[in-house]
């Protein structure tokens, strides 16, 4: 699968989002090494710790659903927003070393980013 093409699938993802507070509509796609997409994107609740980022919305769903091998992921947002701490977090556990493809909400370009370089030094 091309790149763009998993990023399209990141920007299907995004008019899901549940983002009613911050107004900020983020997707995700995993691209699983059987070639299963997972999507994601972020839900927000009125008990705002309770919210959940795209990133993991599609990681642990697709974890649940049995996948654990991993080929690229993608993230849709609208100014190209690079994964925040906890996501970060996850993505270096259950992802590994794989291409993370940022993109905005046309999905026409896109950066290619690894987890050794978003959160060097990690804990685990
Ligand atoms: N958000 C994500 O979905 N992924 C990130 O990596 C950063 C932030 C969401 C959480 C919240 O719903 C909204 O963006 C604003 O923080």
């Amino acid at each position: 699968m091309k790149e763009l093409e998993l990023v399209k699938h990141a920007t299907k993802a995004q008019k899901n989002s549940q983002s009613k507070y911050s107004n900020f509509a983020v997707g995700c796609s995993i691209l699983c090494e059987d070639g299963t997409i997972i999507y994601g994107c972020n839900i927000e609740s009125a008990v705002y710790p309770s919210t959940l980022c795209a990133e993991r919305v599609a990681i642990y769903s697709a974890l649940s659903q049995g996948h654990t091998k991993f080929k690229a992921i993608a993230i849709v947002s609208d100014n190209f927003a690079k994964p925040c701490g906890s996501c970060r977090q996850i993505i270096y556990e259950y992802l590994g070393d794989i291409p993370i493809y940022i993109s905005s909400t046309e999905g026409k370009e896109f950066t290619t980013h690894y987890i050794k370089d978003l959160l060097p030094y990690p804990f685990g």
